[in-house]
């Protein structure tokens, strides 16, 4: 693979791309490879005041889950509590933040835009160094995205990154040819025992999935994509042998990736911007590059219905 990342220096917050139509839909292509989008300075507004508020909290002390969240479609803060003010305030950043996004994301890859499933926003404002935490909740594993409750159903993960830190790199692992990644691992981590699934666990999942059950409406491709992420982590081997290359997103630079096809690992970095967007197949520029497409044909089977 060539550069780790394709720095874009003709979009400009407001205005847009200089070459609209060519340039959004060059973006999406290069995202759908495996590409990372990097934008050095800002590429959406995000007043001062908002970031200088995130960034003066104090965090380690305020009760918080994993990350803060917001979830666009709800209107919902999620995963911190304390006085009224603090928690509103973080709401209407993290609400503002997520308009933003999607008007950057409308412009610049505009293929998609309205066809997307908005997911939730998050900030992140612990250490990721050391954090201690669970296995299979380490983001300074290598992984690929999938998500318990939202199956894409061979939809992809965009998600779109901001370091806030004024002062810190934020540290990326990545591994990000997922052809190579499942031809090596994937029948390793079962793949033809998700692929086998009978058509009457299907049917079950697509019921389950139209009645609203939380997590139903899962293909044997999302199943076997979570425990895909699964495998990866648990798997010694894999993290201290595959080949990854290092990035160092700089203070406010901003960047977007399919995190469903490039294996990740934050390293370390503090202050992080995140909104997620589920782009389904009938959006995708180049559905040959898509997880499910690549996983099929490893298979040789069906695994979205
Ligand atoms: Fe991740």
């Amino acid at each position: 693979m060539s550069e780790p990342w394709i720095a874009i220096d003709d979009y400009k917050p407001g205005r847009g791309w200089m070459e609209p139509n060519q340039r959004a839909r060059a973006c999406c292509l290069a995202l759908e490879r495996g590409q990372i989008l990097f934008f050095r300075e800002l590429p959406f507004n995000l007043p001062v005041e908002d970031r200088e508020f995130l960034l003066s909290q104090p965090w380690t002390e305020l009760r918080l889950h994993k990350n803060v969240s917001y979830r666009p479609d709800e209107d919902a803060l999620r995963g911190v509590s304390g006085d009224k003010a603090t928690v509103d305030r973080l709401h209407s950043i993290l609400r503002n933040y997520t308009t933003q996004v999607i008007d950057f994301a409308t412009k610049s890859l505009a293929p998609y835009a309205g066809k997307w499933t908005l997911d939730f926003s998050s900030f992140r404002p612990l250490e990721e160094e050391r954090r201690g935490l669970p296995l299979h909740k380490r983001n300074d594993l290598l992984h690929v995205d999938a998500f318990p409750s939202r199956p894409t159903r061979g939809g992809r993960i965009l998600r779109v990154f901001t370091n806030l830190n004024p002062a810190k790199p934020r540290v990326w692992n990545v591994m990000q040819d997922f052809e190579t990644l499942a031809r090596y691992y994937a029948k390793d981590a079962g793949l033809d025992k998700f692929a086998d699934e009978s058509v009457i666990t299907r049917t079950f999942q697509d019921w389950g999935g139209k009645l609203g059950f939380r997590g139903m409406g899962r293909t044997p491709y999302d199943m076997f994509m979570l425990r895909f992420h699964d495998y990866l982590k648990e798997n010694a081997e894999f993290q201290a042998n595959c080949p990854k290359v290092r990035l160092e997103f700089p203070p406010l630079a901003t960047w977007m990736v399919y995190t469903d096809g490039v294996a990740h690992a934050a390293m370390s970095g503090q202050y992080a911007l995140e909104q997620t967007f589920l782009i389904p197949t009938n959006a995708l520029v180049a559905r040959d590059q898509a997880p499910y497409r690549i996983l099929e044909k490893i298979a040789g089977r069906p695994l979205v219905s």
